[in-house]
């Protein structure tokens, strides 16, 4: 089992692992919504399904609602190779050789060989034999025959075991404490399939989308120990360029979450000006390589630079250094109240206005 940013789960006994609650796991109002939402639809004995862009945070809340859960979870990653077998197992051809010896006539050997078929459970099947909580992540880059499995499982608690059913066990019970929860990024996304309608109809659908500005605030500073004023800063670039229509690209929260990471190791300052941070910029938040105008200037990088000055303006070289005026001693003040004399009869007091003249 590969360790996850989460690190939310830990490996027992091959494909199954324990969740286990995260410190580095952020919760806010919103983080907490959804997770209880979700936690119902599993209370209820439904399926969740976590849809949404790339970078929304899908992997993580599946994983940290099967922590919350609290049973040993299977992790299944979609794959656009697999096969029905791959979800639930296979007959491997076992081979078997052995010796017979006799032991009054040694000049008898026997060798026996014999090849028999072995039911081999992949990881589904493990998972409905013992009531584990599946985490099917990016169920869509797997194709929809091989998903078309899971329709019984998800309906009627029957897993279809056709290579068993020689020694009648073609059909398994599903666990009563069976979950699942999927995730899945958008169709349109390079590498992922249609789903079938008859699968999503089984499933509740909770659909994510980039997080509200606290809780990708308190993602960042979790995730790169930046402060909270240079992490705001990176989050309000982010979220503006997000939301720019001339930019396809659309950074995700793990944007952010690196070029805090760049910046808490010490390169750079998150303003205007800073021609480090600038080009972390470019770097992490440029997918788009191909709009460079004709003068060799890239489009985005205009783009940026501009965003990064509204978001976080160079420091100006006067500010916070204002010099309180010397104090005028007693002589220079009626020197000056005798020069404004000169200049304006009843001065010192308001000049009357004359007749038309307006206070603007
Ligand atoms: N609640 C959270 N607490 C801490 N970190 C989070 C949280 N949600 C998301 N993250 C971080 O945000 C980044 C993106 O999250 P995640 O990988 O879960 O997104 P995803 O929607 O599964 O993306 P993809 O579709 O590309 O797989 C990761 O670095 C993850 O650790
Ligand atoms: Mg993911």
């Amino acid at each position: 089992m590969t360790p996850t940013s989460t690190g939310s789960l830990s490996p027992v006994d091959g494909d199954i692992v324990v969740p286990e609650a995260s410190d580095s796991f952020v919760t806010t109002s919103y983080i907490k919504g959804i997770a209880e939402r979700a936690l119902s639809y599993l209370h209820a004995g439904y399926p969740v399904h976590l849809a949404g862009p790339s970078g929304t945070g899908k992997t993580t809340l599946a994983y940290h609602l099967a922590a919350l859960w609290g049973q040993p979870v299977t992790l299944i990653h979609g794959n656009d190779e697999f096969e029905v077998s791959d979800l639930i197992g296979t007959n491997d051809a076992g081979y078997r050789r052995s010796k017979v010896v006799d032991n009054y006539i040694h000049s008898v050997l026997r060798t026996e060989e014999e090849m028999r078929q072995v039911w081999v459970d992949d990881r589904l099947t493990t998972a409905c034999r013992n009531g584990d909580t599946l985490i099917y992540d990016e169920f869509n880059r797997s194709r929809p025959e091989a998903n078309n499995v899971l329709l019984s499982v998800l309906s009627e608690g029957i897993l279809n075991l056709p290579g068993l059913r020689t020694a009648g066990e073609g059909y398994l019970d599903v666990a009563d404490s069976f979950r699942a929860i999927f995730t899945s990024n958008p169709e349109e996304y390079a590498g992922t399939h249609k789903t079938q309608d008859a699968l999503l109809d089984r499933m509740i659908t909770i659909r994510l989308n980039p997080p509200d500005r606290n809780t990708e605030l308190a993602i960042i500073k979790s995730k790169s120990g930046l402060d909270e004023r240079e992490s705001a800063h990176i989050v309000d670039i982010v979220r503006e360029l997000r939301g720019n229509g001339e930019n396809k690209s659309q950074p995700t929260l793990r944007a952010g979450i690196a070029i805090a990471k760049v910046l808490a190791n010490g390169c750079g300052k998150a303003r205007a000006g800073d021609q480090l941070f600038h080009h972390i910029c470019y770097d992490v938040l440029s997918m788009e390589t191909a709009k460079v105008r004709h003068d060799g200037h890239s489009v985005y990088h205009e783009l940026v630079d501009g965003v990064i000055s509204k978001v976080c303006p160079p420091k100006s070289p006067g500010r916070g250094k204002l010099r309180s005026a010397p104090k005028p001693k007693p002589e220079d003040l009626a020197e000056a109240g005798a020069a404004m004399q000169a200049k304006q009869p009843g001065a010192l007091g308001a000049a009357p206005l004359a007749a038309g003249e307006s206070k603007r």
